[in-house]
């Protein structure tokens, strides 16, 4: 880390968290905390909550969490440095410039190496298409219609037919082979390191930021693979990636075009589609519809006119569903995808074809009757009871209805038979649904284990949250628990840090979060400081509950240190606890 802890938690006081997010999402007070829809999942209702007094936030939903620094990496995809510089900005505040010595440069945080190295790899691609050495490359691109402005805008590049030619630039640039490892552009072998890719026209693959974050090379012409792109590297999450999204974020259009190709999003922008977004060679992921909701409510997938594509339009759809976009089916036939649609037939029959596009639900029923012989009873019946299955899964009656009336008029059945159908299946729906729950009661002694251990690591979260809210209740427990019984480190850390700050009449939760540096530890701290606490409980209840958590949690922590006890007269000791336990009453 470049900046001092102090410096790191001025800068983080000196932006109140809630001021911070009420720029992403809307927020509701209720009572001390702030409610909204979270940005990390989908959802209808808010679960996702902001503490000002403690500054710092928690989903109840999907348990994201952390301080205001945990907030913006995750939301701006930023490195913390960089979500360090943005929230320094945002306070006026001027930062010390950093100037690494090759030392200091090999010791940094090895995203921010990587992004760098991308950036530069990006920089030499791009010379070399606009250099002679490039001429081919250049033309390719010019051939297939991309203009000189597009090529820039999309920092188009070419990789020389040099076997080591980029791992021999870098390295004079001074990157040192532990890094350049890691970037994912060349491969380490016996007979010694090649670039990945050789003699192709270069995508750089920008994340929403512009940062490059990986690449895709096409061969000219023919030859396989057609592309090749990046590997997954600490920066290159390829399923929370899209191509073209960095453009498509602020695009005055308010849907979103998913295409399949690199192409497809270049030749889309280029004609004036700025909406344009592609998944990178992969499947469609969870995350990638996330991100789209965050920019949009609609999608249009604009996915090849083959097998294939349709094949994938249709994993797609429910994908999208889930993530709460509404999504419509662009027919691109008779060509094969956007850019050879437009390039035929221009950008105002996309346009129209945008506007005939077909609702997501009907395409998938239309993929369904395609080559169902509805003159045979039994392909009849079956695809109509396939139909009002998916019917069924309309949970809002009034939107079921709509779909009833149109599916029933677009593919003439009679509306009756979808209804009696529907309401069968839902009725066997419901008794399949009710045996599931008594399977419950054959557990294995793993899962009651696992259990158990679920049980103790609540019981300490309970605790944190308990003190937190209730400082003083730290000198009431303390001759009993110390933060050495909590068992999972990041409690241990967390309770060791709370417990100081106390102490110190200093409480400051998002200070903790300070501390740690995965997200995942961000999450998880979060989680401690936030666990649902019974409000309604009398004192007598109350007195209970905290004295059954305090013994749980250090019964688990005797338990523990006798596993690991060195020798009789530890374990005495630890005896000698365990009966002084059974007597021990905290009184409230
Ligand atoms: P397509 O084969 O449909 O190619 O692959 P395209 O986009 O039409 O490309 P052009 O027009 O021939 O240049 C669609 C996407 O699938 C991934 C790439 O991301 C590509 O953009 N892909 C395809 C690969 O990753 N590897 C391949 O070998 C082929
Ligand atoms: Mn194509």
């Amino acid at each position: 880390m470049y900046y001092s802890d102090d410096l790191i938690e001025e800068i983080r006081s000196r932006n109140d968290i809630t001021d911070v997010i009420s720029d992403y999402v809307k927020l509701k007070k209720k009572g001390n905390t702030y409610f909204g829809l979270c940005p990390f999942h989908n959802e209808k209702s808010p679960s996702f909550s902001v503490n000002g007094q403690r500054q710092i936030f928690h989903c109840f939903g999907c348990g994201e969490g952390g301080n205001v620094y945990s907030f913006i990496m995750k939301y701006e995809n930023f490195t913390f440095p960089e979500a360090v510089r943005f929230l320094a900005q945002r306070a006026g505040m001027e930062l010390p410039k950093m100037e690494y010595s090759p030392e200091e440069r090999k010791k940094s945080d090895l995203k921010t190496a990587l992004l760098e190295i991308n950036k530069e790899t990006a920089k030499y691609f791009f010379r070399l298409l606009k250099s002679e050495k490039g001429g081919q490359a250049y033309q390719y691109l010019r051939g297939r219609g991309l203009s000189d402005e597009t090529i820039v805008k999309f920092g188009l590049g070419y990789s020389q037919k040099y076997r080591d030619d980029l791992y021999r630039y870098l390295k004079e640039k001074g990157y040192h082979d532990d890094i350049l490892k890691e970037s994912g552009l060349f491969t380490y072998s016996e007979r010694g390191v090649y670039d990945k890719f050789i003699n192709r026209v270069m995508f750089p693959i920008m994340d929403i930021n512009n940062k490059v974050i990986g690449f895709g090379g096409r061969v000219m012409g023919e030859g396989e693979p057609k592309y090749l792109n990046s590997p997954e590297t600490v920066l290159f999450d390829k399923s929370r990636n899209l191509y073209g999204m960095n453009y498509a974020r602020t695009s005055k259009k308010n849907s979103l075009l998913i295409c399949e190709g690199y192409m497809d999003v270049i030749a889309l922008h280029q004609a004036g589609f700025s909406n344009a977004v592609a998944s990178l060679g992969t499947a469609f992921t969870q995350r990638q519809c996330l991100l789209m909701k965050r920019y949009t409510e609609t999608v249009y997938l604009t996915y090849d006119s083959d097998t294939a594509g349709t094949r994938a339009a249709l994993r797609a759809v429910p994908m999208l569903r889930e993530a709460g976009l509404s999504a419509k089916v662009i027919y691109m036939k008779p060509y094969k995808d956007p850019d050879e649609f437009i390039k035929n037939l221009g950008a105002d029959a996309y346009e129209e074809r945008i506007q005939n596009a077909r609702n997501s639900f009907l395409f998938e029923i239309d993929q369904l009757m395609e080559g169902v012989h509805l003159e045979d009873p039994d392909q009849k019946a079956g695809v109509y009871t396939e139909i009002a299955r998916r019917l069924l899964e309309f949970e809002d009656e009034l939107e079921r209805n709509v779909y009833i009336d149109a599916v029933s008029h677009e593919y003439q059945i009679p509306k009756e038979s979808l209804t009696k159908s529907i309401s069968r299946q839902a009725y066997t729906y419901a008794t399949r649904e009710g045996k599931t729950t008594s399977n419950q009661e054959h557990r294995t002694s793993k899962e009651k284990k696992t259990d158990a251990k679920k049980g103790i690591l609540q019981a300490q979260k309970i605790l944190i949250t308990w003190i937190l809210e209730e400082p003083s209740l730290l000198d009431k427990i303390s001759p009993v628990i110390n933060q050495n019984d909590f068992s999972e480190p990041v409690y241990n850390k967390v309770a060791e840090l709370l417990f100081e700050q106390i102490r110190n009449h200093d409480i400051n939760p998002a200070k903790i979060i300070n501390h740690f540096e995965s997200e995942e530890e961000h999450r998880e701290v979060s989680a401690l400081f936030n666990m649902p606490l019974r409000q309604e409980m009398s004192p007598t209840e109350r007195e209970k509950a905290l004295n059954d958590t305090v013994r749980k949690i250090k019964k688990n922590s005797l338990e523990n240190r006798s596993r690991k006890a060195a020798d009789v007269k530890e374990l005495q000791e630890i005896i000698k606890e365990q009966q002084a336990l059974k007597s021990v009453h905290i009184h409230l």
